[in-house]
């Protein structure tokens, strides 16, 4: 068999260590050719490939980024569904090119477009990957705990800086439209005041915790906000929460945008682990002939969901997360009334 791996949309640390699974599983186990598409999926269309040998799947492991190249994507999901002559030729490419299978490694638009290929009648199995953790079907993405564990040194940092200041810190981490990383990196920073685009906010709530925090004599405060919050109907909320909360109480206020930081740079053991396995089961699916399907880990299990339940859907925090149970139990806040 012939497989041809692309790896698509925003990239996370990770990615890497999948590629290597994915090849090295094919190649050793089932004696597979494997071909690596540059750029997503309008690699294949283009013709533009390498082909990946042990060699190149050597020395990788550890490194950021993805080897393939990426990028944002939408256009080809569309293209594909709304201009015949462009599907006629992405299959025609795929079929000239010999391949029996593309594992395609990508986040929720990856999963969408993946979708639309296997509609098309070709073989493929997904694989989820994004710092977010916002893909539905899976209970973890790789690249998660590496920015949690980022965005939790940072705020660490920010700790004392804050405490020799005087100074509120509104840090402001990624996430796209979910607050996972804002939870998990927020307790396990310590934070005094989390803020999910789950649970919304109320301004006021904000400004009285962070103000009784100072009376009973903590002078300052971490505040840790999930990009996807929206402040008056705006994003930048780390830059607008400071500016409201410099300007409405007596408090110094400072922000800090985390933002590219956390996808870059080597993965966690976790992550690394994590795509290995992920990629490895990519691998085995395919040898199975099992397509259309994205892998998923499910209570510890690797598994696989079809595409077609994962396409189109977010998966977010909900309110009764154990994490924000836990942090309210402890007196922290979420920005909205105490119950
Ligand atoms: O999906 C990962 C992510 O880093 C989000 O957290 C962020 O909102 C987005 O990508 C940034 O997108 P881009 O790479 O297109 O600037």
């Amino acid at each position: 068999m012939r497989i041809g791996i692309l790896t698509s949309g925003g990239d996370c640390p990770g990615i890497n260590a999948t590629i290597r699974g994915v090849g090295k599983t094919a190649m050793v186990a089932h004696g597979m050719e494997v071909l690596g598409f540059h750029k997503g999926f309008s690699g294949i269309p283009a013709g533009s490939y390498e082909v990946l040998n042990m060699d190149k799947l050597s020395g990788i492991l550890h490194l950021g980024g993805t080897i393939l190249g990426t990028s944002r994507e939408g256009h080809i999901g569309k293209a594909l569904l709304q201009d015949e002559a462009f599907a006629n030729e992405f299959c025609e490419a795929y079929h000239r090119l010999g391949l029996d299978a593309i594992v395609a490694i990508g986040g929720n638009g990856t999963m969408k477009t993946a979708k639309i290929v296997s509609d098309l009648g070709l073989n493929v199995v997904a694989i989820p990957k994004t710092i977010d953790n916002d893909v539905w079907g899976t209970d973890v993405t790789f690249g998660f705990d590496t920015a949690v564990s980022i965005a939790t040194e940072a705020i660490d940092r920010l700790h004392s800086t804050a405490a020799s200041h005087n100074r509120v810190m509104v840090v402001e981490v990624m996430g796209h439209h979910a607050g996972w990383i804002a939870l998990h990196a927020g307790m396990a920073g310590a934070a005094d005041v989390i803020l999910l685009p789950e649970l919304g906010f109320d301004i006021e709530v904000i400004k009285k915790d962070i103000v009784e925090r100072a009376k009973a004599g903590k002078q300052h405060s971490i505040i840790v906000v999930a990009e996807g919050i929206e402040i008056n109907g705006k994003k930048r909320p780390g830059h607008r929460l400071s500016k409201i909360l410099s300007e409405e109480t007596f408090l110094e206020c400072r922000e800090t945008v985390l933002g590219y930081v956390q996808r870059g740079g080597a993965p966690s053991a976790t992550d690394r682990n994590l795509g290995t396995r992920m990629g490895g089961h990519a691998a085995q699916l395919i040898s199975q002939g099992i397509f259309g399907v994205m892998v998923r880990m499910q209570g510890g299990a690797l598994g696989h969901i079809p595409l077609s339940q994962v396409a189109g859907r977010l998966k977010v925090v909900e309110p009764d997360n154990e994490l924000i149970i836990q942090g309210r139990r402890m007196g922290i806040s979420f920005g909205l009334p105490r119950e």
